[in-house]
């Protein structure tokens, strides 16, 4: 077919520009992905176990835009699902004793490991006033060390923060740009959820199945394992693109230095557990900030909608430097060289009858949660509909 708009990659940022292009346009619509699978970083199949696994690791929405709520809930089906995360805490140097108590920290956290007395917000106040009082507290804070020690004080940072931070970013938070830790969240309340957002959902049939109903459309089209790198001579007379790959591939012959990434390695393992409500670990997700394992976090995925199975599924999450790329690392340095490719997205995009829009985590540099991601890309084809320039396709 002839296409009037290609789109590069399938996760929430390209199938949901996809279907408003195809529910508000004329537009023959082509959806690219080099993988062989569609829905990005959310993917996720049900395994030889029965049990629904995230191939990219646990995924869980919230959001507090009731628009994206609203958008994204005609697709698939969702129930309501509040995360919680314990983090396995060793309390005594050289003793394999470990407890494990939730975080963000709040106050059952100081209850179990410092201090049982800890009962109300008052208390825990004071508690935090006492632990911080011989530390600086106020900014501007030089590193992550300084602004976490301010809030939380030296033992918590010790045990949650320290270590956890280097097996994540393979730096100590002294040498972490000061907001990195300032974005950790610290309750004064007994509220143990992961999240706080009003709306809080996992989808009961997978994420998968979400991607399915976006895409389902007779004006879009499904290419997998299409490398846009490979192939972008295919596509020159194409008329509008949506690229939502990385920036930095799609002006890798313009010889500026790549941008950095954290990637994430994942081990999975498999335990005959014998009933099908039997779990192996306390919570769905354990975060691991002691330097005893190389791991930073353990999910057990059969927990999520407390699923049934005689197995268990859990998988093993490593942050390494190498592999596909996962985390922004937003220090002066990248955030520098990001604004030249941004520079060049902008010339690209304008150019004559080659409009190329750059959207989502990889095509902006920037973390996105999935609300945020299904957002931008709400607000982005708002814009586009204000400036006209999809003229040509609007039915
Ligand atoms: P992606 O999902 O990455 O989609 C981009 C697609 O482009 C990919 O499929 C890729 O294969 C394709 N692509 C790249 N280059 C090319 C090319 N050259 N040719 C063709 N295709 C290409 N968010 C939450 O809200 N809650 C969570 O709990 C949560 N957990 C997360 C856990 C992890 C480990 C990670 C990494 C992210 C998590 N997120 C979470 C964020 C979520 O994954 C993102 O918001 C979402 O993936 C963004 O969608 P996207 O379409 O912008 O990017
Ligand atoms: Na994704």
């Amino acid at each position: 077919m002839t296409i009037d708009a290609l789109i590069v990659g399938a996760g929430f940022s390209g199938s949901v520009i996809a279907r408003l292009l195809a529910e508000n346009t004329k537009a023959k619509i082509l959806v690219i992905d080099s993988r062989d699978h569609i829905g990005g970083n959310c993917y996720d199949y049900v395994n030889q176990y029965g049990i629904r696994v995230s191939k990219y690791g646990a995924h869980l929405f919230h959001t507090k835009r009731q628009d994206v709520w609203d958008f994204i809930s005609s697709y698939g089906t969702w129930e309501p699902w509040e995360h919680k995360v314990l983090a396995k805490i060793y309390p005594r140097d050289g003793c394999d004793e470990s407890v494990h108590v939730p975080v963000p920290v709040c106050i059952q956290t100081i209850q179990q490991l410092y201090d049982p007395s800890i009962e109300t917000e008052e208390d825990m106040r004071r508690w935090l006033a006492e632990e911080t009082k011989n530390v600086i507290n106020s900014g501007p804070f030089k590193n992550s060390m300084e602004s976490a020690v301010a809030r939380f004080g030296c033992r918590i940072y010790n045990d949650f923060f320290r270590n956890y931070t280097w097996k994540q970013w393979n730096k100590y938070p002294d040498n972490l740009d000061s907001s990195v830790l300032e974005r950790i969240p610290l309750r004064y309340d007994r509220d143990d959820r992961y999240f706080t957002d009003p709306i809080q959902m996992l989808p009961s049939c997978g994420y998968t199945q979400v991607f399915d109903q976006l895409l389902d459309h007779p004006q879009i089209e499904i290419k997998l394992s299409t490398d846009y790198f490979l192939e972008r001579h295919c596509f020159n007379g194409v008329q509008f693109t949506v690229f939502t790959g990385p920036i930095d591939g799609y002006f890798a012959s313009y010889g500026l230095d790549r941008l950095e990434y954290r990637s994430l390695h994942f081990e999975d393992f498999n335990i005959n557990v014998e009933q099908n409500d039997a779990v192996v670990q306390p919570a769905s997700v354990v975060n691991e900030p002691s330097m005893r394992v190389p791991y930073t976090r353990t999910v057990e995925f059969k927990q999520f909608l407390n699923q049934r199975s005689p197995y268990s599924t859990l998988v093993r999450e490593y942050s390494s430097s190498f592999g596909e790329p996962y985390y922004p690392v937003p220090n002066d340095q990248n955030l520098k060289l990001y604004s030249k490719y941004q520079q060049l997205a902008v010339k690209e995009t304008g150019k004559e009858r080659r409009n190329v829009q750059f959207l989502g985590r990889l095509a902006n540099y920037k973390y996105l949660n999935m609300d945020q991601a299904i957002g931008n890309a709400l607000d982005h084809w708002q814009q586009w509909k204000t400036e006209g320039f999809l003229k040509e396709m609007v039915a």
